[in-house]
């Protein structure tokens, strides 16, 4: 069972993964791991959308079948993306297996069974990019006075007419408001409340769940000449995923009564009516709890707009994380957009903060430390003798910015925990400095002092090391290694948020080695 689920929307096959996508799946990635190192036991859960007219279309233009399309893209680029922005998810949904086709057709028959299911026409824009029946609000004018535009991707809309079978939303109006009403912090941040808010006080319309002019998607159980609206079908891998619709007593039954609803849902702002108003009202309509939290954040601009592939502006992942690592990619988006928020990627930017926060700050804190403890002490960490009050700082320091990392990464605002992080680890390049312990070396009297200051740097960088797990796994198990902590305290994602600051952890006499450097400096590009 998890008592943490948290979730990533599934991403659209129709083309490769940008760094927008990875974007959504390193947050869910850091907040799995910060809440494992609670102690917590967390259920990660991503995956692909398969289905629709925007995955048919692309293997159309592909001259190959959907399926085909879809598998050569799964294997070749979204489940290797996973490896390399290091995500520790614990499943990877496809809605084209079995497991989520059998439950999504479950779940509609039951929701029909229980009355919100009537066939009806539908006439008005459909957006392919958006995969969605736009209303007339939605939709911004085109200058040449043609079709309106969607305007999320500056796109005409389709105009649509088809026969297809209708899910009752409007029945939920009241039941949202009032839910929503009874707890805020259901839908994050507040901008996203307020708009939700706002979009259920309009009331809701019906809306289609099947699709009769789409072929690639989940057969309706009861019309086999529609599939599932490709919305209807994704919104359910949530539960799908963690065995909705399996029996009460099997493994899979027992698994979702212990894990669902979700804890945290990360969506982008632009999938958030699905994600706030439509999923819960499918899931009311089936008598399922609801999340505890839709959680919506910004995009990634490129020259304003969002980065997409329909723009032509997607920007993959590796073509950051080969000049720069994955932790460094991890770092610099969970530091320098507020979550929530919309942010430019710039090369420029990212090339600064590798720089002085990661290579200068971090990488030579940690370099500095192990060269000292090699030189001054043959690789051995010293026993500390009695602190001072520049130590007893440092002590109280850590348990300030533990405490405030710890609130500010359980309420998704990664950039304030990583900026706790960061002030403790000036602090102690600081500390270096002023202690200046390349002085102490050359008076063998101070050899006490001198076992102070390297005890205290290497403790510290063990805090540290925990404390940045979440964000940078792999450089700060390369740290964790370096400041023998592996063989003395056991593997870092076993170290615990609430022991963090507790001084004295690393054991006098733990062999401290200098590895590789963490944070390499980049070779300007000559070109
Ligand atoms: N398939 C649907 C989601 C179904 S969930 C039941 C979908 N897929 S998507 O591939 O288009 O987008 C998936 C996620 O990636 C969304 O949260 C979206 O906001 C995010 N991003 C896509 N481009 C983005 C940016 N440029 N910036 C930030 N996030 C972006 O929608």
């Amino acid at each position: 069972m998890a008592d943490f689920y948290v979730t990533t929307p599934i991403y659209y096959v129709n083309d490769a993964p940008h760094i927008g996508h990875s974007y959504t799946t390193v947050a869910g990635d850091v907040l799995t791991r910060w809440h494992r190192q609670r102690g917590e036991s967390v259920w990660y859960l991503t995956g692909v959308d398969e289905h629709g007219t925007k995955v048919q279309r692309a293997a159309e233009s592909g001259a190959v079948t959907p399926q085909a399309w879809v598998d050569r893209l799964v294997e070749t680029a979204w489940k290797p993306v996973l490896a390399t922005i290091d995500a520790a998810n614990d499943d990877f949904i496809r809605t084209t297996e079995p497991r989520h086709k059998e439950r999504v057709q479950h779940f509609w028959e039951v929701v029909r069974d229980n009355g919100y299911v009537y066939e009806a026409d539908y006439e008005g824009p459909y957006c392919v990019g958006c995969e969605e029946f736009k209303l007339a609000g939605d939709l911004v004018e085109a200058e040449d006075g043609g079709a309106p535009l969607c305007p999320v991707h500056g796109r005409p809309v389709e105009m649509l007419k088809e026969q297809n079978w209708f899910f009752r939303l409007s029945a939920f109006t009241d039941a949202l408001i009032e839910h929503y009403e009874r707890d805020p912090d259901a839908v994050q941040p507040a901008s996203a409340y307020n708009e939700v808010m706002s979009f259920l006080r309009g009331g809701l319309v019906d809306i289609s769940m099947s699709r009769s002019s789409v072929s690639w998607g989940i057969g309706l159980p009861w019309d086999e000449r529609q599939v599932v609206y490709v919305w209807f079908d994704a919104l359910l891998n949530y539960i799908t995923a963690i065995g909705y619709g399996a029996a009460p007593d099997s493994d899979e039954g027992r698994f979702f009564a212990d894990t669902w609803p979700a804890q945290v849902q990360l969506v982008g702002k632009d999938i958030l009516r699905f994600h706030a108003v439509y999923w819960p009202a499918m899931l009311m309509a089936a008598g399922l709890e609801l999340p505890r939290c839709v959680f919506a954040h910004g995009w990634l601009l490129v020259g304003g707009e969002k980065m997409s592939k329909t723009r032509l502006t997607g920007i993959a992942p590796s073509q950051i994380i080969d000049v720069f690592g994955s932790d460094a990619f991890r770092y610099y988006f969970m530091r320098a957009i507020q979550f929530g928020q919309d942010g430019s990627f710039s090369w420029e930017d990212m090339s600064a903060r590798y720089t002085s926060e990661l290579a200068n700050g971090l990488g030579n804190l940690a370099s500095r430390a192990t060269a000292m403890v090699q030189r001054y002490r043959s690789g051995v960490l010293p026993e500390s003798g009695p602190a001072t009050a520049a130590e007893d700082a440092l002590h109280a320091m850590l348990s300030v910015v533990t405490a405030e990392a710890d609130q500010a990464m359980g309420a998704l605002d990664f950039a304030a925990g990583i900026s706790a992080v960061r002030r403790f680890v000036d602090a102690v390049n600081l500390y270096v400095t002023e202690q200046e312990p390349w002085v102490l070396a050359k008076e063998p009297a101070n050899a006490e002092r001198l076992d102070t200051v390297l005890y205290t740097v290497c403790e510290s960088l063990r805090a540290i090391a925990v404390l940045y797990n979440a964000v940078m796994p792999r450089a700060m198990s390369a740290l964790w290694d370096q400041l023998g902590a592996a063989v003395a305290l056991g593997p870092i994602a076993d170290q615990r948020i609430a022991d963090v600051s507790r001084w004295g952890q690393l054991p006098p006499g733990t062999s401290v080695s200098k590895g590789a450097i963490l944070f390499p400096r980049i070779e300007e590009s000559t070109e």
